[in-house]
């Protein structure tokens, strides 16, 4: 029997695990296996991961939960959802959800790397770079010159992206995570493993925990703080879009933990693994963006064809953490023209996927020599990593935290979430005030910091 209001249109919901691998798909990306292992590099290492752990928890963890919530109570798409959470006569917050436009924005130029990154694991195949200097003119050419070749593969990758996502959230994207998170995870301890048996292991250990304070500059810390941010995918409604997916009973503070544990547990293995490689072959710890273009490969040629095997391994794991991420940005305005314009998924599918298409294409062509856009003094790629990175996904959090903090009631919010995992008040108002306080000011500070104010 139906109770009326209980109707909902939608007839799919998420598995428990398969909420919990999608999400945690969508937070292991490039910020994981390229990002976080180079500027560890850059900031020193040990002492920097420490600060990154604390940001993890005083600030990521919090908003993950908050966005969870949101979604699953919210139950529709990011602006359907803040527009039936918000009391009478607070409605205008249904503008909040449009925090999904900065998921295209991400996506535009996240689905150019992983056009790189496809086109590397063909190349590492066929034609390892053998040293530093070929590395990085291989790395810069394709770039600059690979017009056709980085069109070719952005397409290719694209393509891809919107094919999963097309088929929906349970035969796509759920399906797809269930076999590529475990996936990942597996090849990447290979590595790992792999990288054990070398001597330069022990060094790598030592440079990821060993804490060194006096490389722990202010601006390191911001850094840490900004990346621990990043990792998650909070603030783009992309978390609460899936979430609005998940089970009515799905334990949110247990299902936060975990993407949180699965995340960290992924950098750290691939920080390990990285630092490994590259110190085996005496290349240096801070190789700046370069690190998975560059020098990663050069790491592998030491090993013969083995390691030929080990760099395509290496560019099949960033492929698949890169997809799951791009699927999850994609799904958030699938969702949206689906549930709030009542569009077919078909549609809805396509205007996304040939919207972050053609910015994307503006994107990869601002970086080459015949065709470089700038806006400001950047590529517009490097423009629209910077807005969303440093501005917009802030906001997205800085939004979060102030609708649960200062619009919804507390008691309201402490009714859903004591039956989802916090239960016991201290636990909840912990929670409640790093949301509300902690994180707000940690998010402002970090903006400030961006545009050299502080
Ligand atoms: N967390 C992703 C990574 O580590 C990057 C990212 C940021 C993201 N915001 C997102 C991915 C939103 C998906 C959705 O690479």
């Amino acid at each position: 029997m139906l109770k009326k209001g209980l109707i909902i249109e939608k007839s799919f919901s998420f598995s428990k695990i398969g909420f919990v691998l999608a999400t945690a798909g969508s937070a292991v990306g490039l910020g994981n296996i390229w990002r976080f292992p180079y500027i560890t590099g850059e900031y020193g290492g040990g002492a920097f991961v420490l600060v990154y752990l604390a940001a993890l928890f005083a600030v990521s963890f919090p908003l993950l939960i908050g966005e969870i919530f949101l979604g699953q109570m919210g139950k529709k798409d990011p602006v359907s959802s803040y527009e039936f959470l918000a009391p009478n006569g607070k409605k205008y917050w249904k503008f909040a959800g449009f925090v999904i436009v900065t998921a295209i924005l991400i996506l535009s130029f996240y689905n150019v790397v992983i056009g790189w990154i496809l086109y590397y694991a063909y190349l590492v195949l066929t034609d390892l770079p053998q040293d530093i200097i070929q590395a990085k003119e291989v790395f810069t050419n394709m770039v600059a010159n690979g017009v056709g070749t980085q069109i070719l593969f952005f397409s290719i990758g694209s393509l891809l992206v919107a094919w999963i996502v097309y088929k929906g959230v349970d035969r796509g994207i759920q399906k797809l995570n269930l076999f590529l998170m475990p996936a990942l995870i597996l090849i990447l301890l290979f590595m790992f493993v792999y990288s054990m048996s070398l001597d330069s292991f022990k060094n790598a250990l030592y440079f990821m925990f060993e804490p060194n304070f006096s490389k722990l500059t202010p601006q390191a810390i911001l850094v840490a703080v900004g990346q621990a941010f990043f990792t998650v995918s909070v603030g783009v409604g992309v978390i609460m879009t899936y979430a609005s997916f998940s089970k009515e009973s799905q334990n949110i503070f247990r299902s936060s933990l975990w993407i949180i544990i699965i995340d960290t547990f992924i950098a750290i293995i691939a920080g390990v693994m990285s630092f490994a490689f590259l110190f085996n072959s005496n290349l240096g710890s801070s190789q700046s963006v370069g690190l998975a273009f560059m020098s990663m490969p050069i790491a592998f040629v030491p090993f013969g064809n083995i390691g030929v095997f080990l760099a395509f391994l290496f560019f099949v794991a960033l492929a698949f953490a890169s997809i799951t991420s791009a699927i999850s940005l994609l799904e958030a305005p699938v969702t949206y023209l689906t549930q709030r314009h009542k569009l077919k998924r078909t549609k809805a599918t396509i205007i996304s996927a040939l919207l972050v298409y053609v910015l994307g294409l503006f994107a990869l062509l601002s970086l080459t020599k015949d065709y470089s856009m700038q806006i400001l003094g950047k590529s517009i790629f490097d423009t629209l990593d910077f807005i969303t990175a440093a501005i917009l996904m802030p906001i997205g959090g800085l939004l979060i935290a102030f609708f649960i903090g200062f619009v919804l009631k507390k008691e309201d919010v402490y009714a859903y979430l004591s039956k989802r995992g916090l239960r016991s008040r201290l636990n909840f108002s912990l929670w409640y005030y790093s949301l509300k306080i902690i994180s707000p000011i940690i998010i402002v500070v970090v903006i400030l910091n961006q545009f050299g104010v502080l």
